[in-house]
Protein backbone atom coordinates (compact mmCIF):
# COMPACT_ATOMS: atom_id res chain seq x y z
CA UNK A 1 0.00 0.00 0.00
CA UNK A 2 1.36 3.41 -1.16
CA UNK A 3 0.16 5.79 1.52
CA UNK A 4 1.33 9.44 1.77
CA UNK A 5 3.38 10.07 4.69
CA UNK A 6 2.79 13.43 7.14
CA UNK A 7 5.21 16.00 7.35
CA UNK A 8 5.70 15.60 10.99
CA UNK A 9 4.41 17.99 12.93
CA UNK A 10 2.32 19.84 10.65
CA UNK A 11 -1.61 19.86 10.48
CA UNK A 12 -3.28 18.56 7.24
CA UNK A 13 -5.12 20.96 6.00
CA UNK A 14 -8.63 19.36 6.86
CA UNK A 15 -11.87 19.87 8.23
CA UNK A 16 -12.43 18.81 11.61
CA UNK A 17 -14.59 16.14 11.74
CA UNK A 18 -17.09 15.12 14.52
CA UNK A 19 -15.86 12.24 16.90
CA UNK A 20 -17.48 9.64 19.22
CA UNK A 21 -15.90 7.65 21.74
CA UNK A 22 -17.32 4.44 22.27
CA UNK A 23 -16.37 3.33 25.97
CA UNK A 24 -15.87 7.13 26.49
CA UNK A 25 -11.59 7.84 26.21
CA UNK A 26 -13.80 11.16 24.81
CA UNK A 27 -12.73 14.29 27.14
CA UNK A 28 -9.33 15.09 26.02
CA UNK A 29 -10.40 15.50 22.35
CA UNK A 30 -12.97 18.08 23.18
CA UNK A 31 -10.06 20.30 24.86
CA UNK A 32 -8.26 19.74 21.71
CA UNK A 33 -11.35 21.44 19.60
CA UNK A 34 -13.28 19.17 18.50
CA UNK A 35 -16.81 18.42 18.70
CA UNK A 36 -17.25 15.11 20.86
CA UNK A 37 -19.84 12.75 21.95
CA UNK A 38 -19.20 9.57 24.08
CA UNK A 39 -20.77 6.70 24.43
CA UNK A 40 -21.11 4.31 27.54
CA UNK A 41 -23.28 1.25 27.78
CA UNK A 42 -22.79 2.08 31.66
CA UNK A 43 -26.02 4.35 32.26
CA UNK A 44 -24.41 5.42 35.71
CA UNK A 45 -20.80 6.24 34.44
CA UNK A 46 -22.70 8.37 31.78
CA UNK A 47 -24.51 10.14 33.84
CA UNK A 48 -21.70 10.82 36.07
CA UNK A 49 -19.85 12.79 33.09
CA UNK A 50 -22.66 14.24 31.90
CA UNK A 51 -22.84 16.33 35.42
CA UNK A 52 -18.95 17.07 35.08
CA UNK A 53 -17.74 14.01 37.42
CA UNK A 54 -14.85 11.73 36.64
CA UNK A 55 -15.97 8.29 37.57
CA UNK A 56 -12.17 7.17 37.82
CA UNK A 57 -9.09 9.13 39.59
CA UNK A 58 -6.78 11.01 36.85
CA UNK A 59 -4.93 13.52 37.44
CA UNK A 60 -6.47 17.09 35.89
CA UNK A 61 -9.51 15.11 33.99
CA UNK A 62 -11.91 16.97 36.24
CA UNK A 63 -11.34 20.05 35.37
CA UNK A 64 -11.14 19.18 31.52
CA UNK A 65 -14.08 17.56 31.50
CA UNK A 66 -16.04 20.43 33.29
CA UNK A 67 -14.62 23.03 30.92
CA UNK A 68 -15.37 21.40 28.02
CA UNK A 69 -18.83 20.34 29.17
CA UNK A 70 -19.49 23.90 30.16
CA UNK A 71 -18.45 24.94 26.45
CA UNK A 72 -20.51 22.28 24.74
CA UNK A 73 -17.87 20.61 22.58
CA UNK A 74 -18.68 17.71 24.83
CA UNK A 75 -21.36 15.63 25.54
CA UNK A 76 -22.38 11.83 26.54
CA UNK A 77 -25.15 9.68 25.97
CA UNK A 78 -26.24 5.59 25.77
CA UNK A 79 -27.59 5.91 22.98
CA UNK A 80 -26.02 4.41 19.58
CA UNK A 81 -28.49 5.84 16.83
CA UNK A 82 -27.65 9.53 18.52
CA UNK A 83 -23.99 8.37 17.92
CA UNK A 84 -24.37 7.37 14.50
CA UNK A 85 -26.11 10.69 13.51
CA UNK A 86 -23.25 12.68 15.52
CA UNK A 87 -20.21 11.42 14.22
CA UNK A 88 -18.14 11.59 11.52
CA UNK A 89 -15.11 9.51 13.20
CA UNK A 90 -16.12 6.21 15.70
CA UNK A 91 -13.45 5.45 17.97
CA UNK A 92 -14.20 2.03 19.50
CA UNK A 93 -12.17 2.03 23.02
CA UNK A 94 -14.21 -0.54 24.90
CA UNK A 95 -12.50 -3.33 26.81
CA UNK A 96 -11.00 -6.29 25.62
CA UNK A 97 -10.12 -8.19 28.99
CA UNK A 98 -8.85 -11.93 29.03
CA UNK A 99 -11.30 -14.33 28.60
CA UNK A 100 -12.94 -16.39 31.03
CA UNK A 101 -11.92 -19.70 29.63
CA UNK A 102 -8.30 -19.46 28.37
CA UNK A 103 -5.41 -16.79 27.97
CA UNK A 104 -7.05 -15.40 24.77
CA UNK A 105 -8.56 -11.60 24.43
CA UNK A 106 -12.84 -11.46 25.12
CA UNK A 107 -13.61 -9.33 22.01
CA UNK A 108 -17.66 -9.57 22.61
CA UNK A 109 -17.19 -5.74 24.09
CA UNK A 110 -15.61 -4.88 20.32
CA UNK A 111 -18.05 -6.87 18.85
CA UNK A 112 -21.29 -5.31 20.76
CA UNK A 113 -20.28 -1.73 20.21
CA UNK A 114 -19.55 -2.40 16.45
CA UNK A 115 -22.49 -4.41 15.35
CA UNK A 116 -24.65 -1.71 17.99
CA UNK A 117 -23.24 1.47 15.68
CA UNK A 118 -23.13 0.20 12.19
CA UNK A 119 -26.90 -0.43 11.23
CA UNK A 120 -27.68 3.10 12.26
CA UNK A 121 -24.89 4.83 10.11
CA UNK A 122 -26.39 6.68 7.32
CA UNK A 123 -23.41 8.55 6.10
CA UNK A 124 -20.02 7.99 4.98
CA UNK A 125 -18.33 7.01 8.13
CA UNK A 126 -14.67 5.86 9.51
CA UNK A 127 -14.89 3.15 12.20
CA UNK A 128 -11.39 3.30 14.61
CA UNK A 129 -10.71 0.83 16.34
CA UNK A 130 -8.70 2.18 19.99
CA UNK A 131 -8.45 -1.20 22.10
CA UNK A 132 -5.31 -3.55 22.40
CA UNK A 133 -6.74 -6.59 20.64
CA UNK A 134 -5.40 -9.95 18.47
CA UNK A 135 -3.79 -9.31 15.44
CA UNK A 136 -6.57 -10.30 13.20
CA UNK A 137 -8.98 -8.42 14.89
CA UNK A 138 -9.33 -5.05 12.40
CA UNK A 139 -10.41 -7.41 9.49
CA UNK A 140 -12.78 -9.26 11.23
CA UNK A 141 -14.32 -5.88 12.46
CA UNK A 142 -14.27 -4.91 9.05
CA UNK A 143 -16.44 -8.54 7.76
CA UNK A 144 -18.92 -7.07 10.96
CA UNK A 145 -19.42 -3.99 9.63
CA UNK A 146 -20.14 -5.25 5.92
CA UNK A 147 -22.81 -7.40 7.38
CA UNK A 148 -24.29 -5.01 9.11
CA UNK A 149 -24.09 -1.64 7.30
CA UNK A 150 -27.08 -0.51 5.67
CA UNK A 151 -27.31 -1.08 2.31
CA UNK A 152 -25.79 2.19 0.41
CA UNK A 153 -23.62 4.06 3.51
CA UNK A 154 -19.59 3.86 2.86
CA UNK A 155 -18.29 2.53 6.33
CA UNK A 156 -14.15 2.08 6.73
CA UNK A 157 -12.26 0.57 9.19
CA UNK A 158 -9.26 1.68 10.86
CA UNK A 159 -7.22 0.57 13.66
CA UNK A 160 -4.81 2.72 15.95
CA UNK A 161 -3.86 1.77 19.47
CA UNK A 162 -4.19 3.34 22.19
CA UNK A 163 -0.91 3.85 24.53
CA UNK A 164 -1.95 5.81 27.02
CA UNK A 165 -0.42 5.47 30.71
CA UNK A 166 -3.54 5.58 33.56
CA UNK A 167 -2.22 8.47 36.16
CA UNK A 168 -0.90 10.16 33.05
CA UNK A 169 -3.96 10.00 30.73
CA UNK A 170 -4.18 13.53 30.47
CA UNK A 171 -1.02 14.62 29.02
CA UNK A 172 -0.40 10.90 26.88
CA UNK A 173 -3.63 11.91 24.88
CA UNK A 174 -2.69 16.09 24.48
CA UNK A 175 0.75 14.81 23.55
CA UNK A 176 1.11 11.41 22.35
CA UNK A 177 4.94 10.30 21.77
CA UNK A 178 3.70 8.66 18.58
CA UNK A 179 0.66 8.19 16.61
CA UNK A 180 0.24 4.66 14.86
CA UNK A 181 -2.56 4.21 11.88
CA UNK A 182 -3.49 1.28 10.54
CA UNK A 183 -5.66 2.03 7.41
CA UNK A 184 -6.73 0.85 4.26
CA UNK A 185 -7.06 3.61 2.18
CA UNK A 186 -5.93 7.44 1.97
CA UNK A 187 -9.43 8.69 2.56
CA UNK A 188 -9.40 6.36 5.62
CA UNK A 189 -5.65 8.16 5.98
CA UNK A 190 -7.02 11.52 5.74
CA UNK A 191 -9.49 11.09 8.00
CA UNK A 192 -7.58 9.82 11.14
CA UNK A 193 -5.68 12.64 10.32
CA UNK A 194 -8.37 15.18 10.88
CA UNK A 195 -9.12 13.39 13.66
CA UNK A 196 -6.18 14.51 15.12
CA UNK A 197 -5.27 17.28 13.94
CA UNK A 198 -5.85 19.40 17.33
CA UNK A 199 -2.35 16.72 18.50
CA UNK A 200 -0.66 18.40 15.80
CA UNK A 201 -1.72 21.93 16.36
CA UNK A 202 -0.39 21.60 20.21
CA UNK A 203 2.44 19.76 18.96
CA UNK A 204 3.08 23.15 16.55
CA UNK A 205 2.70 25.85 18.81
CA UNK A 206 5.33 23.91 21.68
CA UNK A 207 7.68 22.92 19.23
CA UNK A 208 7.21 19.50 18.85
CA UNK A 209 6.44 16.75 16.40
CA UNK A 210 4.48 14.05 16.94
CA UNK A 211 5.99 11.03 14.87
CA UNK A 212 3.15 9.00 12.72
CA UNK A 213 3.74 5.65 11.94
CA UNK A 214 1.29 5.02 8.79
CA UNK A 215 0.67 0.86 8.18
CA UNK A 216 -1.73 -1.97 7.76
CA UNK A 217 -3.88 -3.37 10.20
CA UNK A 218 -1.79 -5.78 11.39
CA UNK A 219 1.07 -3.32 12.11
CA UNK A 220 -1.12 -1.70 13.79
CA UNK A 221 -2.58 -4.13 16.18
CA UNK A 222 0.74 -6.12 16.79
CA UNK A 223 3.25 -2.55 18.13
CA UNK A 224 0.32 -2.83 20.84
CA UNK A 225 1.05 -6.32 21.92
CA UNK A 226 4.61 -5.85 20.79
CA UNK A 227 5.07 -2.82 23.26
CA UNK A 228 3.57 -3.92 26.34
CA UNK A 229 5.74 -7.16 25.88
CA UNK A 230 8.61 -5.41 25.89
CA UNK A 231 7.83 -3.29 29.00
CA UNK A 232 6.36 -6.55 31.08
CA UNK A 233 9.56 -8.30 29.90
CA UNK A 234 11.68 -5.28 30.94
CA UNK A 235 9.64 -5.47 34.58
CA UNK A 236 10.33 -9.26 34.31
CA UNK A 237 14.15 -9.37 33.59
CA UNK A 238 14.66 -6.91 36.82
CA UNK A 239 12.86 -9.12 39.03
CA UNK A 240 14.47 -12.14 37.58
CA UNK A 241 17.62 -9.97 38.85
CA UNK A 242 16.21 -9.70 42.00
CA UNK A 243 15.70 -13.27 42.40
CA UNK A 244 19.12 -14.24 41.81
CA UNK A 245 20.12 -11.03 43.92
CA UNK A 246 18.49 -12.95 46.69
CA UNK A 247 20.28 -15.89 46.82
CA UNK A 248 23.35 -14.36 46.09
CA UNK A 249 23.50 -11.67 48.79
CA UNK A 250 23.30 -8.72 45.52
CA UNK A 251 21.57 -6.11 45.87
CA UNK A 252 18.87 -5.48 43.03
CA UNK A 253 18.97 -1.77 43.06
CA UNK A 254 22.82 -1.24 42.27
CA UNK A 255 22.66 -3.78 39.87
CA UNK A 256 19.45 -1.93 37.88
CA UNK A 257 21.30 1.40 38.39
CA UNK A 258 24.84 0.18 37.06
CA UNK A 259 22.99 -1.48 34.34
CA UNK A 260 20.83 1.43 33.36
CA UNK A 261 23.57 3.89 32.76
CA UNK A 262 24.13 2.11 29.59
CA UNK A 263 21.78 3.68 27.45
CA UNK A 264 21.40 0.69 24.84
CA UNK A 265 19.71 -0.52 28.21
CA UNK A 266 18.12 2.83 30.08
CA UNK A 267 17.11 2.89 33.76
CA UNK A 268 13.28 3.08 33.68
CA UNK A 269 11.19 0.13 33.97
CA UNK A 270 14.20 -1.56 35.54
CA UNK A 271 12.81 -0.93 39.20
CA UNK A 272 12.31 -4.48 41.05
CA UNK A 273 9.31 -4.91 43.36
CA UNK A 274 5.89 -6.88 43.15
CA UNK A 275 5.86 -6.46 39.43
CA UNK A 276 3.35 -5.93 37.40
CA UNK A 277 -0.77 -6.06 37.34
CA UNK A 278 -3.05 -3.43 35.79
CA UNK A 279 -5.77 -3.82 33.13
CA UNK A 280 -2.87 -3.93 30.72
CA UNK A 281 -0.13 -5.95 30.70
CA UNK A 282 -1.15 -9.10 32.00
CA UNK A 283 -3.74 -9.93 29.93
CA UNK A 284 -2.08 -8.36 26.98
CA UNK A 285 0.82 -10.89 27.15
CA UNK A 286 -1.87 -13.52 27.51
CA UNK A 287 -3.75 -12.83 24.46
CA UNK A 288 -0.47 -11.97 22.42
CA UNK A 289 0.93 -16.01 23.67
CA UNK A 290 -2.53 -17.45 22.70
CA UNK A 291 -2.95 -15.50 19.35
CA UNK A 292 0.27 -16.20 18.03
CA UNK A 293 -0.58 -19.76 19.38
CA UNK A 294 -3.35 -19.97 17.01
CA UNK A 295 -1.21 -18.69 14.64
CA UNK A 296 1.48 -21.51 14.63
CA UNK A 297 4.10 -18.71 15.81
CA UNK A 298 3.31 -19.61 19.58
CA UNK A 299 7.24 -21.00 20.25
CA UNK A 300 8.42 -17.47 19.32
CA UNK A 301 6.11 -16.35 22.40
CA UNK A 302 7.09 -18.86 24.96
CA UNK A 303 9.06 -16.44 26.83
CA UNK A 304 6.17 -14.27 27.92
CA UNK A 305 4.86 -17.60 30.31
CA UNK A 306 8.37 -16.68 31.68
CA UNK A 307 7.68 -13.40 32.33
CA UNK A 308 4.08 -13.88 33.48
CA UNK A 309 5.81 -16.70 36.23
CA UNK A 310 8.37 -14.47 37.25
CA UNK A 311 5.96 -11.47 37.81
CA UNK A 312 3.41 -14.09 39.78
CA UNK A 313 6.55 -15.31 41.96
CA UNK A 314 7.20 -12.04 43.28
CA UNK A 315 3.42 -11.58 44.75
CA UNK A 316 4.36 -15.15 46.78
CA UNK A 317 7.97 -13.61 47.64
CA UNK A 318 6.57 -10.77 50.01
CA UNK A 319 4.16 -13.51 52.19
CA UNK A 320 7.51 -15.39 52.12
CA UNK A 321 9.41 -12.42 53.56
CA UNK A 322 6.10 -11.61 55.99
CA UNK A 323 6.38 -15.21 57.21
CA UNK A 324 10.40 -15.02 57.63
CA UNK A 325 10.12 -11.76 59.52
CA UNK A 326 7.16 -12.99 61.75
CA UNK A 327 9.09 -15.64 62.31
CA UNK A 328 6.92 -18.51 61.20
CA UNK A 329 7.80 -20.69 59.06
CA UNK A 330 6.77 -22.08 55.51
CA UNK A 331 5.48 -24.72 54.81
CA UNK A 332 3.91 -26.63 51.43
CA UNK A 333 0.73 -24.92 52.28
CA UNK A 334 2.62 -21.66 53.07
CA UNK A 335 3.12 -20.17 56.28
CA UNK A 336 0.15 -19.39 59.11
CA UNK A 337 0.71 -16.08 60.55
CA UNK A 338 -2.52 -16.05 62.71
CA UNK A 339 -2.13 -13.83 65.72
CA UNK A 340 -0.35 -11.41 63.80
CA UNK A 341 -1.94 -7.81 62.53
CA UNK A 342 -0.41 -6.68 59.46
CA UNK A 343 -1.16 -2.65 57.51
CA UNK A 344 -1.01 -2.86 54.57
CA UNK A 345 -0.41 0.39 52.12
CA UNK A 346 -1.40 -0.04 49.29
CA UNK A 347 -4.11 -1.61 46.85
CA UNK A 348 -3.80 -0.04 43.45
CA UNK A 349 -2.10 -1.76 40.87
CA UNK A 350 0.42 2.37 40.91
CA UNK A 351 0.60 5.08 42.10
CA UNK A 352 -1.54 8.11 40.29
CA UNK A 353 -4.34 5.50 39.85
CA UNK A 354 -7.53 4.17 41.56
CA UNK A 355 -7.52 1.27 39.20
CA UNK A 356 -7.32 -1.79 41.75
CA UNK A 357 -7.58 -4.68 38.30
CA UNK A 358 -4.94 -7.45 38.94
CA UNK A 359 -3.21 -5.55 41.20
CA UNK A 360 -0.05 -7.02 42.87
CA UNK A 361 -0.83 -5.23 46.41
CA UNK A 362 -4.56 -6.80 46.55
CA UNK A 363 -3.25 -10.17 45.39
CA UNK A 364 -0.80 -10.18 48.07
CA UNK A 365 -3.20 -8.99 50.26
CA UNK A 366 -5.55 -11.96 49.69
CA UNK A 367 -2.58 -14.35 49.92
CA UNK A 368 -1.40 -12.62 53.43
CA UNK A 369 -5.17 -13.21 54.62
CA UNK A 370 -5.31 -16.24 53.22
CA UNK A 371 -2.39 -17.05 55.72
CA UNK A 372 -4.51 -16.60 58.47
CA UNK A 373 -2.91 -12.31 59.29
CA UNK A 374 -5.58 -9.86 60.28
CA UNK A 375 -5.30 -6.99 57.71
CA UNK A 376 -5.58 -3.19 57.64
CA UNK A 377 -5.36 -2.15 54.31
CA UNK A 378 -4.96 1.53 53.32
CA UNK A 379 -4.74 3.26 50.04
CA UNK A 380 -4.45 6.92 49.09
CA UNK A 381 -7.14 6.57 46.03
CA UNK A 382 -7.51 2.80 45.38
CA UNK A 383 -10.04 2.05 48.72
CA UNK A 384 -13.62 1.96 46.94
CA UNK A 385 -12.27 0.20 44.38
CA UNK A 386 -10.87 -2.11 46.25
CA UNK A 387 -13.84 -2.42 48.83
CA UNK A 388 -15.67 -3.35 45.68
CA UNK A 389 -13.39 -6.20 44.56
CA UNK A 390 -12.48 -7.90 47.97
CA UNK A 391 -15.38 -6.92 50.17
CA UNK A 392 -14.31 -9.31 52.92
CA UNK A 393 -11.19 -7.33 53.10
CA UNK A 394 -10.04 -4.77 56.51
CA UNK A 395 -9.71 -1.70 55.47
CA UNK A 396 -8.40 1.35 57.72
CA UNK A 397 -9.21 5.33 56.57
CA UNK A 398 -5.86 6.28 57.21
CA UNK A 399 -2.66 5.57 57.65
CA UNK A 400 -2.32 6.01 60.65
CA UNK A 401 -4.86 3.85 61.61
CA UNK A 402 -4.04 0.98 59.39
CA UNK A 403 -0.19 0.95 61.15
CA UNK A 404 -1.73 1.42 64.66
CA UNK A 405 -1.12 -1.93 66.65
CA UNK A 406 0.45 -3.52 63.58
CA UNK A 407 3.19 -6.14 63.74
CA UNK A 408 4.24 -5.42 60.34
CA UNK A 409 3.92 -3.19 57.58
CA UNK A 410 3.94 -3.54 54.18
CA UNK A 411 4.64 -0.71 51.42
CA UNK A 412 2.66 -2.21 48.32
CA UNK A 413 2.39 0.20 46.07
CA UNK A 414 4.52 3.09 46.13
CA UNK A 415 2.51 6.14 47.22
CA UNK A 416 4.38 9.22 47.97
CA UNK A 417 2.12 9.34 51.41
CA UNK A 418 3.87 5.86 52.27
CA UNK A 419 7.22 6.87 50.68
CA UNK A 420 7.85 10.09 52.48
CA UNK A 421 5.94 8.59 55.65
CA UNK A 422 8.33 9.54 58.92
CA UNK A 423 9.38 6.15 60.12
CA UNK A 424 10.11 7.60 63.57
CA UNK A 425 6.43 8.52 63.40
CA UNK A 426 5.50 5.32 62.26
CA UNK A 427 7.71 3.47 64.51
CA UNK A 428 5.36 5.20 67.51
CA UNK A 429 2.54 3.73 66.08
CA UNK A 430 3.42 -0.04 65.24
CA UNK A 431 3.12 -3.33 67.95
CA UNK A 432 6.53 -4.51 66.04
CA UNK A 433 8.72 -2.35 63.57
CA UNK A 434 9.18 -4.65 60.86
CA UNK A 435 8.65 -3.47 56.81
CA UNK A 436 8.80 -5.04 53.88
CA UNK A 437 9.66 -2.29 51.04
CA UNK A 438 7.71 -4.08 47.95
CA UNK A 439 8.92 -1.49 45.67
CA UNK A 440 12.37 -0.68 46.87
CA UNK A 441 11.03 2.71 47.38
CA UNK A 442 11.55 3.53 51.05
CA UNK A 443 14.80 5.27 52.16
CA UNK A 444 16.15 2.12 53.52
CA UNK A 445 18.65 3.90 55.93
CA UNK A 446 16.36 6.13 57.29
CA UNK A 447 14.22 3.68 58.40
CA UNK A 448 16.83 0.81 59.67
CA UNK A 449 17.84 3.94 61.87
CA UNK A 450 14.56 4.30 62.94
CA UNK A 451 14.68 0.91 64.30
CA UNK A 452 12.82 -1.00 61.83
CA UNK A 453 14.02 -4.58 60.58
CA UNK A 454 13.63 -3.64 57.13
CA UNK A 455 13.19 -6.21 53.97
CA UNK A 456 13.11 -5.01 50.37
CA UNK A 457 13.14 -6.90 47.21
CA UNK A 458 15.55 -8.44 45.51
CA UNK A 459 18.34 -6.97 48.29
CA UNK A 460 20.49 -8.12 51.03
CA UNK A 461 19.00 -8.29 54.72
CA UNK A 462 21.07 -5.47 56.51
CA UNK A 463 23.06 -6.74 59.16
N1 LIG B 1 -6.60 1.49 30.76
C1 LIG B 1 -5.50 1.83 30.09
O1 LIG B 1 -4.59 2.45 30.63
C2 LIG B 1 -5.36 1.48 28.63
C3 LIG B 1 -4.27 2.00 27.91
C4 LIG B 1 -4.14 1.69 26.58
C5 LIG B 1 -5.05 0.84 25.98
N2 LIG B 1 -6.08 0.32 26.71
C6 LIG B 1 -7.02 -0.56 26.03
O2 LIG B 1 -8.21 0.17 25.83
C7 LIG B 1 -9.36 -0.68 25.97
C8 LIG B 1 -10.26 -0.17 27.06
O3 LIG B 1 -9.57 -0.24 28.28
P1 LIG B 1 -10.20 0.31 29.64
O4 LIG B 1 -9.23 0.03 30.71
O5 LIG B 1 -10.70 1.70 29.44
O6 LIG B 1 -11.45 -0.67 29.75
P2 LIG B 1 -12.70 -0.52 30.72
O7 LIG B 1 -13.29 -1.88 30.78
O8 LIG B 1 -12.28 0.19 31.96
O9 LIG B 1 -13.66 0.49 29.98
C9 LIG B 1 -14.35 0.14 28.85
C10 LIG B 1 -15.70 0.87 28.82
O10 LIG B 1 -16.40 0.38 27.70
C11 LIG B 1 -17.76 0.28 28.05
N3 LIG B 1 -18.42 -0.67 27.15
C12 LIG B 1 -18.35 -2.02 27.16
N4 LIG B 1 -19.09 -2.53 26.18
C13 LIG B 1 -19.62 -1.48 25.52
C14 LIG B 1 -20.49 -1.36 24.40
N5 LIG B 1 -20.92 -2.43 23.74
N6 LIG B 1 -20.85 -0.13 24.01
C15 LIG B 1 -20.41 0.97 24.66
N7 LIG B 1 -19.59 0.92 25.71
C16 LIG B 1 -19.20 -0.29 26.14
C17 LIG B 1 -17.75 -0.16 29.48
O11 LIG B 1 -18.99 0.13 30.11
C18 LIG B 1 -16.58 0.64 30.04
O12 LIG B 1 -17.00 1.87 30.56
C19 LIG B 1 -8.79 -2.08 26.25
O13 LIG B 1 -8.65 -2.77 25.03
C20 LIG B 1 -7.43 -1.78 26.84
O14 LIG B 1 -6.54 -2.85 26.66
C21 LIG B 1 -6.27 0.65 28.01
Amino acid sequence: MNLPQPSLGTPQPLARPRLTFIGTYAICFAELGYDVLGLDVDAQKIELLARGEVPIHEPGLDDILRRNVAAGRLRFTTDYAEAAEFGDVHFICVGTPQRGDGLGADLSYVEAAVTALVPHLTRQSLIVGKSTVPVGTAAWVEQLVGKHAPAGVEVEVAWSPEFLQEGYAVEDVLRPNRLVLGVRSPWAHEMLLAAHKGVFDLAATEDREVPVVVTDFATAELVKHAANSFLATKISFINAMAEVCEVSGADVSQLARAIGYDDRIGKKFLRAGVGFGGACLPKDIRAFQARAQELGAGEALRFLHEVDLINQRRRSRVVQLAADLLGRPYGPAGPDLTGFRIAVLGATFKPGTDDVRDSPALSITRKLRRAGAEIALYDPKGMANARREQPDLEYADTLVDAVTGADLVCVLTAWEEFRYADPSHVASLVRGRRVIDGLNCLDQPLWIAAGWEYRGMGRPTPA
